[in-house]
């Protein structure tokens, strides 16, 4: 389906919401969705768009209030590494431009990149995108009908991340500030893929987000997104587990819930 078809659909399950912004909510984060006043709850399927396959994602979109701001949550995603193509990945963010949706939100889950000393990141620490390195192979924007060459030159818009840092000041959290790294997965980075990774000034390295990201520039939005670091890798290498992925997430997921919440308003 078209992001317009799709947008269609969305619509007509809205009553009349004009959602301003889009927040795609990562693993173990999904619970800030509880808190949607007045919710209406789209399974994916129901509105056109792909369905996710990974447990602890839900696949499902919800439109409501947040703060008194009308947002739409993507509960779960598609990744790259399901099988799905970037198309399917980025659906939802196109679906909600043709909405008329002003602003994303990614939050992902992320692996923190530490170098074996003091300031490194720490498992549960909330980490704002400060840019993105696309390590995917895949861009949202091939094969489009004419070249889209879009400009990612602060890409994460730094206005609204200014807001995110006073958000988190005002929630009582600390805010780690780097660049994230998107590969495609499902198996985690060798070492060596780590020390390069670290080398080239990489904080935070995950699954998801940059594809999303570049579709949503493509499309005139303006962009702000979160990790939530669930393990650290240090020099040598560190053992890393999907379990270990979602039991942190779960844990920390209300803490960014509270930035967010915090944020909404400044948007
Ligand atoms: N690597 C990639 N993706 C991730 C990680 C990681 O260490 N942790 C959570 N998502």
């Amino acid at each position: 389906m078209t992001p317009d078809a799709i947008a269609e659909r969305i619509a007509a399950r809205l009553d009349g919401r004009e959602p301003r912004a889009l927040l795609t909510l990562g693993s173990g984060l999904g619970g800030l969705a509880a808190d949607l006043v007045d919710p209406v709850a789209m399974p994916f399927a129901e509105v056109g768009l792909p369905d996710t396959t990974v447990p602890g994602h839900e696949g499902r979109l919800l439109a409501g209030t947040l703060e008194g701001v009308e947002v739409l949550c993507q509960q779960g995603r598609v990744h790259l590494y399901e099988g799905r193509d970037v198309g399917e990945v980025v659906a939802a963010v196109r679906a909600a431009a043709a909405l008329g949706v002003e602003t994303f939100v990614p939050t992902n889950a992320a692996g923190g990149i530490g170098a074996g000393q003091p300031g490194d990141p720490e498992p549960g620490d909330l980490m704002l995108i400060a840019d993105h390195v696309n390590l995917t192979g895949e861009n949202p924007l091939i094969g489009l009908p004419t070249p889209h060459f879009v400009d990612l030159t602060d890409a994460y818009d730094p206005a609204l991340r200014a807001a995110a840092r006073a958000a988190a000041e005002e929630a009582g959290e600390a805010l780690r500030e780097g660049v994230y790294a998107g590969l495609t997965g499902p198996s985690f980075e060798t070492p060596a893929e780590i020390a390069w990774l670290r080398g080239i000034g990489v904080e935070a390295v995950g699954m998801s987000t940059v594809a999303e990201v570049i579709a949503a520039r493509d499309a005139g939005l303006r962009v702000v997104g979160f990790s939530l670091l669930t393990n650290v890798h240090l020099p040598g290498g560190s053992h890393t587990d999907h379990e270990e992925v979602m039991d942190v997430g779960a844990q920390a997921g209300p803490r960014l819930a509270a930035v967010l919440r915090r944020l909404l308003p400044r948007l």
